[in-house]
């Protein structure tokens, strides 16, 4: 069936079966059993020119060069790529999306030249943003975090993590908690929902952080597994806010609701979040502006995924995290965005891939591995996830016809994405 073809006609069939044809390069193919690539492997991309790719039901059943391109029956929906790139979605491992209204008054004394820990020290900062969602009714936060779900999906996103921590109260940890939630179960991408009640001490507990920790493992943290509201749990370890011994403290006891780690560490400054992240086997240490060469030794021993946000970097003109140190060390590197309103009010991966290759000297291949398939395994969903393979779910985007995958990261503001399929669908948005 042509794509102009009558779309009630193929509803009918219980198999939704969709072929791509005419695509100029299809990218991201294989990768069968990788959970995620390291060091060398970084570079592998894996590229078809002149390909087909075919779904079935949401699920990536084949693909390859044109010539080998399968025999069709007429439930079929043709869409003709003509000539465009087809990449798998960005996954994006790292955003605090859910957050009411804006802080663009920051952004100004950070321009007059306040730093980011001097604001949060002043009350600002996450802070600033706690008291927002207090006044916010959960109906019209979800609706300002569905605007931004929707703003990334149309710049290649198709799948995400998103963190709480503007609450920092019982009662509105909860309240984010199930905002997210909700996009879990209505926006069309993949979302997994991490909790991280230790973003910041919160207001009613000012000097007395260590009781803070307490109310977020006896009573936070049960309230959220009572109600299967997390997958993970999330702690700023860093230097002004949790310390290695109270993110150690709270990555146990999320090991007791079945709450795997992925940490915020070495932003601010080299403050234990890499050792304490590799000794409770956290998924994903994020961030690592600040990280040294002691390090990146003991990721080597790990499984913890260093996860880099060259957005923050750059919304913060800091330093950016030694990527290209770390995969020169063979380690497996993931890339987000941090989507959130104070360090990085942006969640486009494709502009990520840019810092990460202008800034960090990843290779554009490198650079797409690592906010793919390396940014999936990030988040724990790598095996359905990230990658052209066939099995997988279908999250993929078709460019506009493009001379080379390197012209991606090259071409940092041009918007290139043509066409976005979620679990094999057109999303229209
Ligand atoms: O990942 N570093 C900690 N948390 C966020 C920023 C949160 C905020 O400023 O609102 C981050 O950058
Ligand atoms: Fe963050």
């Amino acid at each position: 069936m042509r794509e102009n073809g009558n779309k009630a006609f193929l509803l009918n069939y219980q198999i939704m079966k969709v072929l791509i044809t005419n695509i100029g390069v299809l990218a991201g193919v294989g990768h069968e059993g990788k959970r995620c690539l390291k060091g060398e492997e970084m570079l592998k991309l894996n590229t078809i020119e002149h390909a087909f790719l075919y779904v079935e039901n949401g699920r990536i059943v084949d693909y390859g060069p044109r010539v080998d391109k399968p025999q069709i029956g007429c439930d079929v929906l043709v869409v003709d790529a003509e000539g465009g790139a087809v990449l798998p979605s960005f996954c994006d491992s790292h955003t605090h999306v859910v957050y009411a209204g804006s802080r663009e008054g920051e952004f100004v004394d950070k321009i007059r030249g306040l730093s980011y820990a001097e604001i949060a020290k002043r009350g600002g900062g996450i802070l600033n943003s706690a008291d927002r969602l207090h006044e916010l009714s959960e109906e019209e936060l979800y609706k300002q975090a569905m605007q931004r779900v929707d703003e990334v999906i149309k710049k290649g996103t198709g799948a995400m993590e998103i963190k709480s921590g503007y609450g920092l109260t019982l009662e509105d940890e909860l309240k984010m908690l199930r905002v997210i939630h909700r996009i879990k179960q209505t926006a069309p991408i993949k979302v997994v929902a991490n909790f991280l009640g230790a973003h910041a001490v919160g207001r009613a507990y000012t000097g007395r952080q260590s009781e803070y920790v307490d109310h977020i493992i006896n009573d936070m943290l049960p309230a959220v597994a009572k109600e299967h509201l997390a997958d993970f749990i999330d702690v700023f370890c860093d230097e002004g806010f949790f310390t290695p011994d109270e993110t150690r403290r709270l990555l146990q006891a999320g090991t007791k609701y079945g709450l795997r780690g992925k940490i915020h560490g070495e932003e601010l400054a080299v403050s234990g979040g890499v050792e304490v992240a590799v000794e409770c086997n956290a998924l994903s240490v994020d961030h690592l502006e600040a990280m040294d060469n002691r390090d990146i030794e003991l990721l080597k021993n790990s499984e913890t995924i260093p996860t880099a946000l060259p957005g923050t970097s750059f919304f913060l003109n800091m330093p950016f995290a030694p990527g290209r140190k770390m995969i020169e060390a063979g380690l497996p590197l993931a890339i987000a965005s941090d989507y959130n309103p104070g360090s990085t009010p942006s969640g486009d991966m494709k502009f990520a891939v840019s810092l990460a290759c202008i800034k960090m000297r990843l290779m554009p291949a490198e650079a797409i591995n690592a906010t793919t398939l390396n940014s999936a395994c990030a988040m724990g969903i790598s095996e359905e996830y990230g990658s052209i393979t066939k099995g997988k779910v279908a999250n993929f985007y078709i460019t506009d016809p493009i001379p080379s995958i390197d012209f991606i990261p090259y071409a940092y503001t041009t918007p290139i994405i043509r066409r976005i399929f979620l679990k094999g669908e057109e999303y229209k948005g």
